[in-house]
């Protein structure tokens, strides 16, 4: 089981105007992996982002942060920004499979300029901000969640060695 932060990027949504349906559509998907949950929501401003990232990854110690919103190319898209500005090392090849197989589903998914990274034992990925996105973005990299989470705990030290 894992710990779990998630942060919605959304000036609508953090104004209240409208409600947020991607969050929800996270927590259900990954509620069956989590033992705890901490969720926000930010306008599309770098710095509340980043703050945000910083909250969960370093107080709250989440295993797992997934945004979703402002990966896109419009002038206020800057969650990518933001997800960079806070990661220590970079890990592309989860938002590498996300747009690979989306882009099976929607051209659109070449739009996307979302990253993924780690921060201390805290892995940040991006997510675009349809619940339709975030579902299968999830279905896609939910399988090395465990693996990841271990690894980054530094408790896995023979990583594939016993696989022939
Ligand atoms: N990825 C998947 N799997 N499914 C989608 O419907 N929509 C795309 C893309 N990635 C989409 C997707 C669209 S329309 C955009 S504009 C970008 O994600 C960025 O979305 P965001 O600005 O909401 O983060």
């Amino acid at each position: 089981m894992m710990k779990f932060g998630i942060v919605c990027v959304s000036d609508r949504c953090s104004q209240g105007i409208y409600e947020d349906k991607s969050g929800p559509a996270i927590e259900e998907i990954i509620k069956p992996l989590a033992h705890e949950i901490k969720y926000l929501t930010v306008p599309d401003e770098k710095e509340d982002i980043s703050a945000a990232l910083i909250t969960l990854a370093d107080d709250f110690k989440a295993d797992i942060v997934l945004t979703t919103g402002g990966t896109g190319f419009a002038p206020r898209d800057v969650t990518p920004e933001a997800t960079e500005s806070v990661i220590e090392r970079r890990a592309p090849g989860i938002s590498e499979a996300v747009r690979m197989k989306s882009l099976a589903i929607t051209p659109k998914a070449m739009l996307s300029r979302a990253v993924s990274g780690i921060r201390g034992k805290t892995l940040i990925i991006n997510l675009p901000g349809s619940p339709k996105a975030v579902r299968e973005s999830l279905e896609v990299i939910m399988p090395v969640f465990e693996h990841a989470v271990e690894t980054m705990s530094g408790k896995t030290i023979s990583c594939g060695r016993n696989e022939n």
